[in-house]
């Protein structure tokens, strides 16, 4: 394999916060760092195959521009979007890992009309579906996917920081802290943990024709009064993920 320069298909991985992306580019062989505007793509090898990670930061708009930037320049293998998450399903703990087989927009409604005074009903509001051409140009697309040959490498990696699920992963510019709103949400989109990038990376993947991952640790749970936010769980995720393009290089999947 070749090590002394930089060359095509890089695997890309973005992590919104610091505690989910330093671990990772502190592993990258032979790094240099490439500046564009506010985002630092590191670029590197793992195993002599080039690895680029990139702090994306908090948010669907900060990801999805990372994530264009990073296409642009790269023209990578695929994306992949990790990091922390907040638990949906009551089963989920702290250190649990969701492979996003599902992502859904968790921010995206239509209101029905209510008069001047008649207060706020977010449980009557209607999930909207996403305008991803590349898709289907006719229809707005509802959920996305993650590489099933991603997770098919993702379910074999071996993990003793807690259980590994595949599931629906729920992304928007927010953070849900009502529990009835989770179980809403749990119920009717069928999420099992949100965050606040993965719908993004994965809209602009699918519109750039590049294929996506969403894998996620669970870092918090408003089910459990034990449960809040943890930082140190982002490098659980970041250990993980680097474990899986391991066996992604190793297996050469993708090329
Ligand atoms: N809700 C929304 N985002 C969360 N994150 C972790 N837990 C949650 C949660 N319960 C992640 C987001 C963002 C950062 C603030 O942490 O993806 O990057």
């Amino acid at each position: 394999m070749k090590t002394d320069t930089f060359f095509s298909k890089p695997i890309v991985i973005l992590g919104p916060m610091e505690s989910e992306s330093a671990w990772l580019v502190a592993q990258l062989e032979n790094r240099k760092d490439r500046h564009v505007g506010a985002y630092t793509f590191c670029e590197g090898f793992i195993g002599g195959y080039p690895v680029v990670v990139c702090r994306c930061y908090i948010g669907v708009v900060n990801s999805a521009a990372a994530a264009t930037l990073a296409i642009q320049l790269y023209q990578p293998l695929c994306v992949i979007i990790q990091g922390t998450s907040g638990a949906h399903a009551p089963a989920l703990h702290q250190g649990d890992i969701v492979l996003g087989e599902r992502i859904v927009h968790i921010g995206r409604f239509f209101t029905p009309h209510r008069d001047k005074g008649a207060g706020t009903e977010p449980f009557a509001w209607e999930p909207q579906g996403s305008e991803i051409v590349s898709v289907d140009p006719e229809e707005f697309t509802d959920v996305l996917y993650s590489d099933s040959r991603i997770l098919h490498i993702a379910d074999s990696v071996p993990y003793a920081g807690g259980k590994v699920i595949r599931g629906t992963i729920g992304a928007a510019d927010i953070w849900n802290r009502e529990l009835d709103m989770i179980a809403h949400l749990h119920e009717t989109l069928g999420t099992d943990c949100e965050e606040m990038e993965g719908f993004g990376v994965a809209q602009v993947c699918a519109q750039l024709g590049v294929p996506c991952a969403n894998i996620r640790v669970i870092s918090n749970s408003e089910w459990y009064e034990d449960e809040e936010f943890d930082q140190k769980y982002g490098e659980s995720c970041q250990m993980f993920v680097l474990e899986v393009i391991k066996r992604m290089i190793a297996q050469n999947t993708l090329l």
